[in-house]
């Protein structure tokens, strides 16, 4: 029989998911006594698999691509960043039986590129790059920073728009097109597209980026991105990948459940290396 408490994530991919690995140094770090494991969930499954892990005890789950909008759905209830985005990457099996939804994406985010990398957010122009499910966590956090505005450019700009009119209560952001970025410069470009998974890149424009500008790629590998490649030639002031931002989600996700914080530092370190081998 299981003793330990169950944990999982569930996603479509999931085979290369790095959470099992940074849970598991989580809960040795904080000697919490845990197991987490990694489940493919076929596409239109994800609402009978969760109901399923929670009637079976199970504690709390991750959730990855493409479920975080159907894992919003399912919750019982939610925080006011999940609700939001309208997008789900925690739930969290609370005492009354209830399931607790949460977005942790942009705190982790934020985290990683203030506490992490020491970058300024505050008083900064932001430019981000996409508008789906990756994007919609992060703006809220974001804001929340109070930058001199946040731009959300994307391919289809429609949907630039109407997720920058969901967050614009929180501060200046707007949607436009790349054909739109024709003039000003901004001081941090986060690219939140899938465009890096296929070698790809948004079509920006030269001289975008400001002589002390950063640039963060929300996707992370053994190599840096072409985005990371093209921020570089654009000499960037920093450029960093999204490996800190997954570490960090995770420990808020891990926080949210076991009511401890893990050191995120040496679990950095460790996804790291273990990209490289
Ligand atoms: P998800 O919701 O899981 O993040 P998605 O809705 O397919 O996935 O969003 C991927 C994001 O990357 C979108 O903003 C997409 O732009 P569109 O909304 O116009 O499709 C963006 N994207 C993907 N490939 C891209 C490319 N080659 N160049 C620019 N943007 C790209």
């Amino acid at each position: 029989m299981e003793t330990k408490d169950q944990y999982a994530v569930y996603g479509n991919p999931v085979k290369h998911s790095k959470s099992p690995q940074i849970h598991a140094a989580f809960a040795e770090q904080t000697g919490q006594q845990l197991h987490y494991r990694a489940r493919k969930i076929e596409l239109e499954h994800f609402a009978e698999a969760a109901t399923k892990f929670f009637n079976h005890g199970g504690k709390g789950l991750n959730i990855t691509v493409p479920f975080k909008l159907d894992a919003f759905e399912f919750a019982d209830q939610l925080s006011g960043r999940a609700r939001r985005a309208g997008a789900v990457n925690t739930l969290a099996l609370q005492e009354d039986g209830g399931v607790y939804g949460d977005n942790t994406d942009g705190i982790g985010l934020v985290r990683d590129i203030h506490s992490n990398l020491g970058w300024e957010l505050s008083g900064r122009r932001i430019l981000v790059l996409g508008a789906g499910g990756a994007v919609r966590g992060i703006l809220g956090p974001l804001l929340k920073q109070g930058p001199a505005h946040v731009l959300v450019a994307n391919r289809t700009v429609s949907k630039a728009q109407s997720l920058a009119k969901n967050f614009e209560s929180l501060g200046h952001v707007a949607g436009c097109s790349y054909e739109g970025l024709t003039s000003g410069q901004f001081d941090l470009i986060i690219n939140g597209t899938s465009a890096s998974m296929r070698g790809d890149l948004p079509p920006l424009p030269h001289h975008i980026l400001s002589n002390d500008g950063c640039a963060y790629d929300m996707m992370y590998g053994a190599e840096p991105t072409p985005f990371m490649r093209w921020a570089a030639g654009e000499t960037a002031w920093a450029v960093s990948d999204g490996l800190g931002m997954l570490v960090e989600q995770a420990a808020e996700s891990f926080c949210i459940w076991r009511g401890v914080r893990p050191d995120t530092k040496p679990v950095m370190d460790l996804v790291r290396q273990s990209l490289s081998t």
